[in-house]
């Protein structure tokens, strides 16, 4: 980015400025991997995923997954309506750096297709910081993957310099909000048809979550 260049006040995930658009590119030799590479996880219904980083291969991977969204998930996720995603969109969310944007996807070991993602983008004025998303499929909802991916997602920014979560969530979005509240996460904003969270990384080897405190701060209420 040329210096100068405004800042977006938030991370990009729900739109991307055309100045953050990255060039597609791979790095020499790099292969698509096979969901068969990723870390096999039982969910609590007994259900298996295999959870490994994006790459750029899984655009195709995403759009089939972004298809089988119901418009309500859809909604929740990108906050308006939202009916397929560009090829800039796709290259965005999967040509990734993995420092300053990472992304987990949980794969379905029977078939492979994607099941569901987790991503955080760093804070353009706060490195420590970064926004997250995650979006589950439908019939995938409801099992823990969306917990598994902001656990595991939570360690992998840990380890890249980052103590803070932040989520701009639809203020109906229940099932965000009890996620979040799992997290220990505290309700730092209101805007109109959001609300905001923070949820504070402990370092590794605690507890990988803490509570958010701080003056003026609430616990998350269930939005309605
Ligand atoms: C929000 C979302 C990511 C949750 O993922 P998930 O895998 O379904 O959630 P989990 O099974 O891990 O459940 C975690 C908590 O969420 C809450 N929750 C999940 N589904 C819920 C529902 N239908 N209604 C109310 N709360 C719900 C519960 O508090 C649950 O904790 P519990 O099981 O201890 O009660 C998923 O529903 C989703 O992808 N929704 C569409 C996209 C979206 O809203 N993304 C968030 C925008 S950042």
């Amino acid at each position: 980015m040329a210096a100068g260049t405004p800042v977006a006040p938030r991370p990009p995930l729900r739109s991307i400025p055309h100045w953050l658009w990255p060039g597609w590119r791979r790095l020499p030799g790099q292969r698509p991997r096979s969901a068969a590479q990723g870390k096999r996880v039982v969910l609590r219904d007994g259900s298996k995923v295999v959870i490994r980083q994006v790459q750029p291969a899984d655009a195709p991977l995403l759009a089939d997954g972004f298809a089988r969204l119901s418009p309500q998930s859809r909604r929740m996720r990108f906050l308006a309506r939202k009916d397929q995603l560009s090829a800039a969109e796709l290259r965005y969310f999967t040509d990734i750096d993995h420092h300053d944007h990472e992304a987990l996807a949980a794969l379905d070991p029977a078939g492979g297709r994607g099941v569901g993602i987790a991503r955080y983008v760093r804070d353009a004025g706060d490195a420590h910081a970064a926004e997250i998303a995650v979006t589950i499929v439908d019939d995938w909802q409801g099992r823990g993957l969306g917990t598994e991916l902001l656990t595991r997602l939570s360690a992998r920014a840990r380890s890249e310099g980052i103590h803070r979560f932040t989520a701009l969530v639809a203020d109906d979005n229940r099932a965000m909000a009890g996620l979040l509240r799992n997290m220990s996460a505290n309700l730092v904003g209101r805007n109109p048809g959001t609300v905001e969270y923070a949820v504070t990384l402990m370092p590794s080897g605690k507890s990988t979550t803490a509570p958010a405190a701080g003056p003026g701060r609430d616990r998350v209420p269930t939005p309605c």
